[in-house]
């Protein structure tokens, strides 16, 4: 069971949208560490300036001292995660199998890839979210809850609770969560799916989310 009030953070990739979940995330109060597949020295100085308040670390003890880990690392560098150190956790996949530069992935060919993420992280709960928004209006969307052009940010697991768990992450963070009940169903969040790319309010959201369901019945 995640606390809101005291759930850690692990960011994993401080690339592009890594800084921008971690920046989110610090404004709603929740501590955040972050890491790459390097030494937190090599991030200390960029972090200190672009993610104030987040703090660098290796990436086992971001993620030993974490609730929560997000993963916003290219899917071809998952190979190199240990699904061991991420046991126990709620691990949010925000990846995307992008072969322009992911290069060919087989086993991501047929468009499953949050299924086959949680597959090999068995001992987590998975759920696929932030990975539909592109980083720039990732940042620049959140609004706070009521507002009226608030958008929205679908959160997909097949763990009740874990999908309850971010959608009150995505909620603190400035965005209407809207859950689909099985990872399978994230695949709607992909890219080619009906939201992918697009910032949209909840009932546009919903009712692209309905059309998809509704044209692949
Ligand atoms: N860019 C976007 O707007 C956006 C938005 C939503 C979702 N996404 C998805 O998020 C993922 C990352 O995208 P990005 O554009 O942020 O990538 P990126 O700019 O290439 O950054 C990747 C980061 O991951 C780190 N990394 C690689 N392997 C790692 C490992 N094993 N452990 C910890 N860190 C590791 C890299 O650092 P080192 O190489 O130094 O380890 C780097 O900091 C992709 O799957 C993408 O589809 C992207």
């Amino acid at each position: 069971m995640i606390h809101q009030e005291r759930a850690r953070l692990a960011v994993l990739g401080a690339g592009h949208v890594g800084p921008v979940i971690a920046r989110l995330a610090i404004k709603a109060g929740y501590p955040v560490a972050i890491a790459t597949s390097g030494d937190p020295a090599d991030i200390a100085l960029i972090t200190e300036l672009v993610i104030p308040g987040a703090q660098p670390r290796w990436a086992p003890d971001a993620v030993a001292d974490a609730d929560i880990v997000v993963l916003a690392i290219p899917l071809h560098r998952f190979g190199d995660v240990d699904p061991g150190l991420l046991a126990g956790k709620l691990v949010v996949d925000a990846m995307n199998y992008w072969p322009a530069s992911d290069g060919v992935l087989k086993a991501f060919e047929d468009g499953a890839s949050s299924e086959i993420v949680a597959r090999r992280l068995s001992g987590s709960a998975v759920v696929k979210a932030l990975n539909h928004i592109g980083y720039h209006d990732l940042e620049d969307r959140t609004r706070t809850a009521g507002a009226p052009d608030r958008r929205a940010v679908g959160v997909a697991g097949d763990d009740p609770a874990a999908v309850a768990a971010m959608a009150g992450l995505v909620d603190r963070i400035g965005y209407d969560p809207v859950r689909l009940g099985s990872l399978r169903a994230g695949r709607a969040l992909q890219p080619g799916g009906p939201v992918f790319g697009v910032t949209l309010t909840l009932p546009e959201f919903e009712r692209a989310i309905r059309e998809e369901a509704r044209s692949l019945a």
